[in-house]
């Protein structure tokens, strides 16, 4: 109702400036309605660091800060806990920025008076969006660390080149999201150049760290393979493929050509779609499965096929539109883009079909799973 159209680019002053698409409830109430969703987050992670605090005493013996700076010996947190301690700040910080510009904001649709300096909103809103989205793989990551160790037989460690990687990443993935406003002149320059640097390195530590590290656990191991192993290492796949776009598109000369392209969600869907999904599909097989992985038909493989090929089909569509010069955010296409439009459209369809094989599944086995105990 009310017909917002900002979507996630609710930047200021666009929710106070419809142009008479959108009245200001619809506006507040979409603005409103991040808030509450923010909220939420923020008591899941004030809870996870109350669980962290209760066991390490502290968040520097949670991040393995004894055993970075000092003689490691051996008893660093696992890195499901220095993950989700990176996590819980990175976001706790990020959630309240994003509360502090959706307050303001809300304030400004009823009272216009009251305005912001639209540099400081948009430094903000893209803070807080980055920060959150880059977040979500970071945690879903956790799933590898812990499953996979357990279908190779080879523990997974927290020695210092994973906890450096995991505290470097906490400070770059707060500092290089000025790669969003690379075309805000306004920016001071340095800011911009810093972004990309930071941005050039943020791909690397723990992309690299647990990339390699899943590789070096899978190698010779003798490895379990059912589509709790496959989604995972799909996901190494997706997370380290997608660094590539990523970092193209943080150079400043590359993104005045490439920012309002198919390029971008070319980008994300890679990370997402490849990356975080397969992370979030696998935790589901195991979950579900746990170590019967004899009950893997030929269904879940072929459907692990579709979804591996036909999602690098559509990253690939977007990115390939984008490096033709496709705009996002456009709501007509020319005709010469339609192509890249219907390749994208089939191969998401087919990743759908994949999706629904590997989330009947999961129900159905959930049915199984609890029928012995009934
Ligand atoms: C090394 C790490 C990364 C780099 C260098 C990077 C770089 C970029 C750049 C340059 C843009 C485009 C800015 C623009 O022209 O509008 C962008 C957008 C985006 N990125 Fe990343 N990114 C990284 C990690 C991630 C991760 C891990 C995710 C999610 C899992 C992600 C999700 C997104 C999303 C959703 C957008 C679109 C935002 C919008 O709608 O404007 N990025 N990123």
């Amino acid at each position: 109702a009310g017909g917002f159209a900002g979507a996630w680019t609710f930047l200021y002053p666009l929710p106070a400036r419809p142009m008479g698409v959108w009245d200001t409830q619809a506006a507040a109430l979409f603005v409103g309605g991040l808030l509450v969703i923010g909220t939420g987050f923020l008591l899941l992670y004030l809870d996870a660091a109350r669980a962290i605090l209760a066991r390490y005493g502290n968040l520097g013996r949670a991040l393995g800060w004894p055993q970075l700076f000092g003689r490691d010996d051996g008893g660093a947190p696992p890195v499901a806990v220095v993950a989700s301690t990176m996590v819980l700040i990175i976001n706790s910080i990020g959630i309240t920025v994003g509360a502090a510009i959706l307050v303001m904001t809300l304030i400004n649709l009823y009272v216009p008076a009251f305005d912001i300096d639209p540099l400081l909103a948009k430094n903000m809103t893209y803070f807080f969006g980055h920060v959150f989205i880059n977040a979500t793989i970071y945690m879903a990551v956790i799933a590898v660390y812990e499953i996979l160790p357990r279908h190779t037989g080879r523990p997974w460690k927290s020695n210092k080149v994973v906890l450096a990687a995991w505290n470097a990443s906490l400070i770059m993935v707060m500092t290089n999201y000025p790669h969003h406003l690379l075309m805000d002149f306004a920016m001071p320059e340095w800011v911009l150049v810093a972004g990309q640097v930071i941005s050039y390195a943020s791909g690397l530590p723990v992309l690299v760290v647990t990339v390699f590290g899943a590789l070096t656990n899978v190698y010779r191991s003798g490895i379990r393979w059912d589509l709790t192993s496959g989604l995972l290492l799909l996901s190494m796949f997706g997370w380290g493929a997608g660094v590539i776009p990523a970092i193209i598109d943080a150079t400043v000369v590359i993104n005045q050509v490439m920012h309002n392209t198919m390029w971008v969600p070319g980008h994300f869907h890679t990370y997402l779609l490849l990356g975080m999904l397969p992370m979030v599909l696998g935790f589901m097989y195991f979950l579900s499965g746990g170590r019967r992985s004899d009950s893997d038909g030929g269904l879940d493989r072929i459907g692990f096929w579709v979804f591996a090929v036909a999602g690098l089909g559509f990253v690939l569509a977007f990115l390939a539109g984008g490096q033709a010069g496709a705009p996002r955010r456009y709501a007509e296409h020319l005709a010469q883009w339609l192509p890249y439009d219907r390749a994208g459209a089939l191969f998401a369809a087919l990743v759908l079909a994949a999706t629904l094989v590997f989330v009947g599944r999961f129900l159905l086995r959930l049915g199984q799973a609890r029928e012995p105990a009934a």
